[in-house]
């Protein structure tokens, strides 16, 4: 596979124009409290860097790592928690940062392990991207960036078989 082969959907600069529009949103909301922003690794990293040094509250960030993805382009159906370690939520204003909500099986797997873990001040889902169209739960983020079709997207954080996450831009491959 090859960068010549890409469609690029979102240039790197309506990317950083979008997440600032978003962190605007977040900083009012918020309001100068505290924040503990929790990124979902991998995919949300580049994402997650970007975003919070947009926001202005006192914020810690925290790091798991789930996976549902069989490597390539497919879902397993079937969310693993590879490292959940947090540390205590109650009182605290959650921010959870991804990459993409697709069928929203991971979503709904980590705001029901708050949710059971924790009494949290607030929980907010925060997602680059939304694919609305492939939707298997009824979870939908409280923000995010772009509504995309169903299409396989890599590039900002997003992988196809761990590469790409390093392109500054959002594409999708016109033949996988
Ligand atoms: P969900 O559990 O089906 O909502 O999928 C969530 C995870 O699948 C995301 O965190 C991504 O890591 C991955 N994913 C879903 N769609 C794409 C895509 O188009 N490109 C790359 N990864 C994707
Ligand atoms: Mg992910």
């Amino acid at each position: 596979m090859n960068t010549k082969d890409l469609k690029i959907l979102y240039t790197e600069e309506q990317i950083q124009a979008k997440i600032k529009e978003l962190a605007d949103e977040m900083n009012k909301f918020y309001n100068g409290e505290e924040v503990v922003a929790i990124c979902v690794l991998k995919g949300a990293v580049i994402f997650a860097t970007d975003l919070v040094r947009n926001l202005n509250m006192p914020l810690k960030m925290e790091f798991i790592r789930l996976s549902s993805y069989n490597g390539g382009t497919t879902t397993s159906g079937k969310v693993n928690a590879v490292d959940i370690s947090l540390p205590d939520l109650n009182d605290k204003n959650v921010l959870i940062i991804e990459d993409i909500v697709d069928t929203g099986l991971t979503a709904k797997f980590l705001l029901d392990f708050i949710h059971c873990n924790f009494h949290t001040k607030s929980t907010k889902f925060c997602s680059l991207l939304d694919k609305k169209i492939t939707r298997k739960t009824d979870v939908e983020p409280d923000y995010y960036c772009f509504e995309v079709d169903d299409k396989f997207l890599i590039g900002y954080g997003l992988d196809y078989d761990g590469y790409y996450r390093n392109l500054p831009y959002i594409a999708y491959m016109e033949k996988v």
